[in-house]
């Protein structure tokens, strides 16, 4: 079973992964992705965007600004239920979330004595910041969930695009939370990014749970068709007690992390409530009656959805690390390699195959230590071909590439090596 401390250590070794603003020790709930996680991370919101977008007729971009006028927190809620309880070891007077009873269970048995918590408190999640020159400055806030700059904007869709009912509103971007208990590697960190979906339907129960059904099984489908196994992902309706304030019912995608299962996607119905807040209406262009659309949402994790993917991926052979990524989500899709670094005809035929390569795909140049620790540190970094430039390449145009999942090798012409690639890319 692969453990978060392999993830961590990997995501450390190989560029994925940094706690933030490490030099000066960091700070809490905050991680900057490096050159491998930063290109893992694209690619996931690509495909996405993708497949929530492009490929269909009734969804629409969105990039909405963090900071909105303050009066849009007051109105969805968020300003005085967007809160978690909070009670407090009387002990050490560390914090935790009291809807967290295997995180209390565990500081308990940090302790001899017995721990005595304070009663729960409402803790309100929002992050503030300050705006302007002259004091007082305006408190606003950085956005607790991306979701409120599609309603907002929900008015200027309808009027500037031909979408009608039923259609979606998509967005991917940050989001920043004033979490009581950051952990779990990035798992629960104060700053992440969602990618999201306000799906605006006619408000009737039939409606609602056609498309709240239809939403759930398009997402875990998504979710498997990147690698995920069905063992590995679940559904989990929400309880009574555990809906967000806006929900009229909720189901999580949940996978089995090793720290137990970890939801990454919500599936919520929130009814009228948002675009009910914000007093915005649609007329039917057809029958011009005018009413208050519900929203089905689908609400994913960048963050999450790549930690997990990690794990996912993560595969300890007998000789080597591999990370089983899907071709399309590999930071790097091809590697090429002169077999000799010192041989100046093989490592000018190899940069040519390098640069041919690189306006396709993302591809890495090696020509450090022999060919067996090259292939070791792609395989780490999940890179699904490498490609070695040798001598019979300078005689016949052909090169060998490299399979990453089963590490057999096979000759092939340089002429076809683009048209493998992408076959092989479109196969899997
Ligand atoms: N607009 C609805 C909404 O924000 P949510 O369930 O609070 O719903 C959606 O969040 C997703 O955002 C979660 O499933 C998770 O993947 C991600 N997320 C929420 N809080 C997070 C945190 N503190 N750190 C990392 N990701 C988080």
């Amino acid at each position: 079973m692969t453990t978060l401390d392999d993830i961590v250590s990997l995501c450390k070794r190989r560029g994925f992964i940094y706690p933030g603003s490490e030099i000066y020790g960091g700070i809490t709930g905050f991680w900057d992705y490096g050159p491998m996680g930063s290109q893992l991370k694209r690619n996931l919101k690509n495909l996405w965007w993708k497949h929530m977008i492009q490929l269909r007729d009734d969804v629409v971009g969105l990039d909405a600004a963090i900071i909105m006028n303050p009066a849009v927190w007051e109105a969805s809620g968020h300003t005085t239920a967007f809160a978690d309880p909070l009670v407090e070891c009387k002990v050490c007077h560390k914090r935790f979330r009291a809807d967290k009873e295997e995180e209390m269970i565990a500081h308990t048995k940090e302790h001899k004595e017995a721990v005595v918590w304070t009663e729960p408190k409402q803790f309100n999640l929002l992050t503030e910041a300050y705006l302007g020159v002259t004091e007082p400055k305006q408190k606003v806030y950085l956005r607790g969930e991306i979701t409120q700059g599609v309603f907002v904007n929900f008015q200027n869709v309808v009027d500037s695009t031909r979408v009608k009912i039923p259609f979606g509103i998509a967005q991917i971007g940050k989001a920043f939370r004033n979490e009581i208990t950051p952990g779990n590697f990035t798992f629960r960190s104060r700053e992440f990014e969602q990618m999201e979906m306000e799906f605006f339907i006619k408000p009737d129960e039939e409606s609602g749970k056609k498309w709240f059904d239809y939403w759930k099984e398009q997402r875990m489908t998504w979710y498997r068709s990147l690698g995920f196994k069905a063992e590995s992902l679940r559904f989990r309706d929400h309880r009574d007690d555990e809906r967000a304030f806006y929900a009229k019912f909720a189901t999580d995608i949940e996978y089995q992390a090793p720290f137990g299962w970890s939801e990454f996607e919500g599936i919520h119905h929130r009814g009228d409530w948002d675009l009910g807040k914000h007093k915005l209406t649609y007329k039917d262009p057809v029958t011009g009656e005018i009413f208050t659309p519900w929203v089905i949402e689908t609400s994913g994790g960048v963050d999450r959805a790549t930690l997990f993917l990690l794990l996912e991926a993560y595969t300890k052979e007998e000789k080597r690390i591999v990370l089983k990524l899907h071709p399309s989500l590999a930071p790097t899709t091809v590697a090429v390699f002169p077999l000799m670094p010192n041989k100046q005809e093989l490592v000018e035929k190899a940069k040519n195959v390098y640069h041919q390569l690189k306006t396709d795909y993302s591809t890495a140049w090696d020509d450090r230590g022999n060919i067996g620790k090259r292939y070791l540190a792609q395989d780490e970094t999940g890179t699904p071909f490498c490609v070695t430039i040798d001598f019979t390449t300078l005689e016949d145009d052909t090169v060998t590439i490299r399979f990453r999942d089963t590490a057999s090798q096979e000759r092939v012409p340089l002429q076809k090596l683009t048209e493998i690639i992408k076959t092989y890319m479109k196969e899997a």
